[in-house]
């Protein structure tokens, strides 16, 4: 597998190269790229450790050597918020970023699949797709917002609030990634029960909980090293799906059936070619109902703000 990062040498692109260092499959190539001048050191660095990863890193102006016939594409490039800034803020910086990124994608790996963790998802994701339609090399199957933060936080909350071991849990978390869209289906996890308030303070914690790391790294920007985690979870599902594993299912910000939005993060089955299903989220209590007909206006406008770039 031929996996490249952009943005490597960020607080999120370092954490992850260096997960992905450690537990890619041996004999995978792994390309960092960053426009910061550190970004062949970063490799170097990681040169060091002894796994059967081959790595090499790129900076300057082009991505294109790291991009060329990659499989996969995970890409962190860009600003992150301080207090104060809502993931919106960072359209003006970060949609452009996308764009050329993208572009250069087209060029060099036009089937890789794509996972963005850029913000804001919500609007970026549609941003790439058009860029690669308009290039004529668009799938929806292999482009993908990476939502895996909400997911790995929603398990970790519920275990704290229920006093259980994270062993075992993988909540479901629908929508898209920013506050009242992000939607944990707390009311599907096997053998827990809560109270309406339980539920009600634990999505609440899970929808606010990019703010509360922002707020506490205190303009030294937001989460990079459980997101580094979670990149590399989304990361090693795709490559299992694309070396043929079954049964590989993730949560992810697609294009779907459309039902609720033109893109909808929900669980997808990873396969040989990217996400092969999108899978259907089951049933929701009435709270989970009314939170997610509660977020449609917001999501389609960030959309729609996407498609208008
Ligand atoms: P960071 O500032 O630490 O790193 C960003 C990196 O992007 C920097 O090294 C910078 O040099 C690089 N960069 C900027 N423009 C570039 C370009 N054109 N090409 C290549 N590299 C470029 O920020 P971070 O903490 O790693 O966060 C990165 C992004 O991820 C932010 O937009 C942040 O909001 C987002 N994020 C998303 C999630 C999620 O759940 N999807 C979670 C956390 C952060
Ligand atoms: C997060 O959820 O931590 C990220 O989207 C970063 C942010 O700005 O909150």
């Amino acid at each position: 597998m031929k996996v490249a990062v952009l943005g490597a040498a960020g607080g999120i692109g370092q954490a992850l190269s260096l997960l992905l260092k450690n537990q890619l499959p041996a004999g995978s190539e792994l390309r960092l790229y960053d426009i910061a001048p550190v970004t062949p050191g970063v490799a170097v660095d990681l040169s060091h450790i002894p796994t059967d990863v081959a790595i090499c890193g790129f900076g300057g102006e082009d991505p294109t050597p790291a991009l060329q016939d990659a499989d996969l594409v995970m890409i962190s490039a860009g600003l992150a918020r301080k207090p104060g800034m809502d993931r919106s803020d960072l359209f003006k910086f970060n949609a452009g970023i996308i764009q050329n990124l993208i572009e250069k994608c087209v060029q060099a790996c036009p089937k890789a699949c794509i996972g963005i963790i850029t913000n804001p998802v919500n609007t970026l994701v549609p941003i790439a797709a058009q860029v690669l339609k308009k290039a004529g090399v668009y799938d929806k199957r292999k482009l993908f917002g990476v939502t895996t933060l909400d997911v790995i936080r929603s398990n970790t909350f519920v275990a704290q609030a229920k006093n259980r071991s994270v062993s075992g849990l993988d909540v479901t978390v629908i929508g898209g990634h920013s506050g009242v869209t992000i939607l944990p289906l707390l009311s599907q996890i096997p053998g827990v029960e809560f109270s309406p308030q339980e539920i009600d303070s634990l999505t609440k914690r899970i929808q606010n909980a990019g703010t509360e790391v922002v707020e506490a790294k205190a303009g030294g920007g937001s989460a990079t090293l459980s997101m580094g985690q979670a990149a590399c979870r989304f990361a090693l599902s795709v490559v299992r799906g694309l070396q043929g594993e079954s049964d590989v299912i993730e949560c992810a910000y697609v294009e779907g059936d459309g039902q609720h939005a033109p893109f909808f993060a929900q669980p997808v089955k990873l396969g040989k070619e990217g996400a092969e299903a999108v899978l259907d989220f089951g049933s929701l209590s009435q709270y989970e109902q009314q939170a997610l007909q509660g977020m449609l206006d917001t999501l389609q406008a960030d959309i729609q703000k996407g498609l208008d770039f």
